[in-house]
């Protein structure tokens, strides 16, 4: 009890001086887990780079959510020394962050353990979905990880908070604006993201994924979809596929199914490639292997 309410309450003082930090530390965890399960590999620092610079989709990976994540764990240290792993750290601070920002709760299990290696960057590339993904790749990722069509569209429903940098934007504004985006929308981006002179592009910038509700975990995203306002050709796709559609439908009338199907899913993702017992450590510092 006594270790949930640290992780609790500091994250609260974080998350309330950023909401967006929900979520960076939701989105580690996802790419966590679909990196060799959910092991905390990418908190892992190795000598020629943390996975999290092994592509530039990943590098991009909130550096502060990452020193949150390293924060709590340190607090952890002090209250109860070896006890809860890096793994469950970042496990339960997702948890908690996505109902901080109005999301569902979704009471997860705990008992993971850290690895003591990180992936190869070839193992991180393979296993990372990237914006410019069709339906079927992503189905065929998806499922490697036992995650269905129904977990993909409603996993990706997490787009409904957070940011982009507009670096991973523009390819689907230059040469030509892409057709995934409506005409205005896809105006409206370029002004951010592209200056006057497609040479001077501004990929340093961020543009939120949900426009409207940047910071609240609700149902936009769908919505977001079905208009063309969503940026990423991965986003699009979800209806090029019927049973796609059919669930982005769904969630978009229907928050409350969305929320359902997003505990779910989560709990499996959660789920993912776990370590336990003698398969895995409890990290000190979630950056060294000890
Ligand atoms: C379906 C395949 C997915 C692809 C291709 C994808 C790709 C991306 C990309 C390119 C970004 C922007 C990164 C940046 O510029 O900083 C992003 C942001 C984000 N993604 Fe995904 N993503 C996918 C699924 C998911 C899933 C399953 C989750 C969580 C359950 C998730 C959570 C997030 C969040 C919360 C952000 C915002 C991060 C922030 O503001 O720091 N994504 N995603």
């Amino acid at each position: 009890m006594l270790k949930v309410a640290h992780i609790i309450v500091e994250e609260e003082f974080y998350i309330s001086q950023d909401p967006s930090q929900a979520a960076g530390i939701l989105r580690i965890f996802f790419q966590d887990c679909f990196v060799q399960g959910c092991d905390a590999s990418l908190l892992l620092e190795r000598p020629e780079g943390s996975e999290r610079s092994a592509t530039s989709d990943l590098n991009s990976l909130r550096a502060t959510s990452v020193r949150i994540i390293n924060e709590i764990k340190a607090s952890l240290e002090v209250a109860c020394p070896g006890v809860v792993s890096c793994a469950d750290t970042l496990a339960l601070a997702a948890r908690d962050s996505i109902f901080m920002v109005g999301g569902p709760w979704i009471p997860i299990l705990t008992g993971r353990k850290d690895s003591i290696v990180a992936a190869s960057n070839q193992t991180v590339m393979a296993s990372v979905p990237v914006a410019t993904l069709g339906f079927s790749e992503l189905k065929r990722l998806f499922a490697s990880k036992g995650l269905s069509v129904k977990d993909l569209v409603a996993l990706s429903g997490a787009h409904t908070i957070g940011q982009t940098h507009c670096g991973l934007a523009v390819s689907q504004l230059t040469p030509t604006m892409s057709r995934d985006l409506s005409p205005a929308f896809g105006a409206n981006l370029s002004q951010i993201c592209l200056a006057y002179h497609p040479a001077a592009r501004k990929s340093h910038l961020t543009v939120h994924l949900d426009s409207l509700t940047p910071d609240s975990f609700d149902n936009a995203y769908f919505k977001n979809v079905l208009k063309k306002q969503a940026i990423f050709h991965s986003d699009a796709a979800l209806l090029d596929d019927n049973e796609g559609l059919s669930y982005v439908r769904s969630f978009a009338l229907s928050q409350a199914q969305f929320f359902k199907q997003f505990h779910l899913s989560f709990l499996k993702m959660s789920q993912i490639g776990v370590l336990t017992n003698v398969e895995g450590e409890v990290r000190m510092s979630c950056g060294l292997a000890n």
